[in-house]
């Protein structure tokens, strides 16, 4: 099983950017953790950092046929961009969007996601830990899937 981790633009600044919204973690202290779990619970991880919209709906499109699973925080983009929403939906796997901070507390111009409707579920407001709750929300529904998959072969086979 394999799961990708795609950030968006300035989470590569997490530790220096707004600590007082986002916590003293660095990205790679946050992905650290996240591989640590994803070794104990034996799927794939791999991460991706852009700052740029295109790259991020590229990297969407690549996961079609190589992941089981996209955790994602599109940070601003998520705001704005229906083309990293139509990226999501066109590889239709499932997918959880991840915000540290809780967006519905801060200005009204976050309140709002474009991309979240085109995702399976939304972690949002639980700092860092979000993205491990993430993983864990990601390796339940892929087991769920697994299951359904396996329980269909065993009917065609029966
Ligand atoms: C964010 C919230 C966004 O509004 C903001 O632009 C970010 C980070 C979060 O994780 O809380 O860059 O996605």
């Amino acid at each position: 099983m394999k799961i990708v981790v795609i950030q968006g633009p300035n989470l590569n600044m997490l530790g220096v950017r707004d600590q007082s919204v986002y916590g003293p973690m660095r990205l790679e202290q946050i992905h650290l953790q996240m591989k640590d779990f994803a070794t104990q619970s034996g799927v794939d991880i791999e991460f991706y950092q852009s700052n740029l919209e295109g790259e991020i709906v590229d990297k969407i499109q690549e996961c079609y046929g190589d992941a089981h699973g996209i955790i994602i925080n599109p940070a601003a983009y998520s705001h704005t961009s229906i083309a990293i929403r139509d990226a999501i939906s066109a590889v239709n796997l499932p997918t959880i969007e991840v915000h540290i901070s809780n967006i519905y507390r801060r200005e009204e111009f976050r309140q709002k996601s474009m991309t979240a409707p085109a995702c399976t579920s939304s972690i949002i407001g639980f700092g860092p830990f979000g993205y491990h709750l993430a993983m864990v929300g990601m390796i339940q529904i892929l087991s769920e899937i697994k299951a359904m998959h396996d329980a269909q072969q065993g009917a065609v086979e029966a």
